[in-house]
């Protein structure tokens, strides 16, 4: 099989959501599987699950769920899950008693670190491999419990991101990022003001809406951010994870 070199891996990437009707191979979702068993996890407890969904019938139900159309038109929909069932079980075939780890803050962001790491390697794999991947956070917010029921998730594993794999059917510009000096402190966390490198990223963005091939926009940055930030204040995830057998408590 052949890979794309790293540095057009890494920097060639981009968010892809129109997608060929020619499916991955099943060697290149082989490849894929294997990036992401490789994937470097918390204490090597490996808290993670991929569920992927090839099948269109579930794709359409997810679709419908979700409003995102790359989940019905891609190959494969990878969904990441935060996973504490698999270690309880084996607690529970030695007959150990399983720490509730899964009941603190730092066990559900180690859950959300090994599913987030798990999915950026299963990106990485697929970009090498010229495919186009688009992450879908809708696929944990938009209706955590039907989503969890239509993938028969057990008790302590939850949903963390999905991930739309496939052919890909557009070539969008690449988007501007922040400067790296708002991303790489060195040493310590930069002390003077950011405003202003705030502000010219910010008008950087309103003129890539405004120029970039296919649908354009208005979009500024961050009022844009702050309009999505608004949307996610209706989520509640406390509730969905308390469905899911968690009661964080410190
Ligand atoms: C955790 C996460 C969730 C995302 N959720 C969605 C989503 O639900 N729908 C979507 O179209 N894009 C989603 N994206 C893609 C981002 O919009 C995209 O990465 C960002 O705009 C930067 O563009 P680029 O990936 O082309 O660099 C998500 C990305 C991440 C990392």
């Amino acid at each position: 099989m052949n890979t794309k070199s790293v540095s057009e891996t890494l920097l060639q990437r981009r968010s892809i959501r129109r997608y060929e009707y020619t499916p991955a191979t099943n060697e290149q979702m082989q490849f894929i599987y294997e990036a992401i068993s490789n994937t470097p996890t918390s204490y090597n407890a490996q808290q993670y699950s991929v569920i992927d969904i090839s099948d269109p019938d579930l794709k359409l139900k997810l679709y419908e769920l979700t409003g995102q159309k790359q989940i019905k038109t891609c190959s494969h929909f990878l969904v990441f899950c935060a996973d504490f069932q698999k270690i309880s079980q084996a607690a529970k075939a030695k007959q150990l008693e399983m720490p509730e780890i899964y009941n603190t803050a730092d066990g559900l962001i180690l859950g959300t670190v090994d599913a987030s790491l798990a999915m950026m390697s299963a990106v990485t794999a697929a970009a090498s491999l010229g495919l186009g991947t688009c992450c879908i956070g809708y696929a944990r917010t938009a209706n955590p419990a039907a989503i969890s029921e239509l993938l028969q998730l057990p008790d302590h594993v939850y949903v963390v991101c999905g991930l739309a794999i496939g052919v890909p059917r557009e070539l969008p510009d690449l988007k501007p990022k922040q400067p790296q000096s708002l991303i790489i402190h060195h040493n310590h966390y930069r002390t003077d003001s950011m405003a202003s490198d705030l502000m010219n990223y910010d008008t950087e963005v309103t003129e890539y809406n405004a120029t970039r091939s296919g649908s354009k926009t208005t979009n500024d940055w961050t009022g844009h951010m702050l309009d999505y930030y608004q949307e996610a204040l209706n989520y509640n995830m406390l509730e969905a994870l308390k469905h899911r057998g968690f009661n964080p408590k410190k």
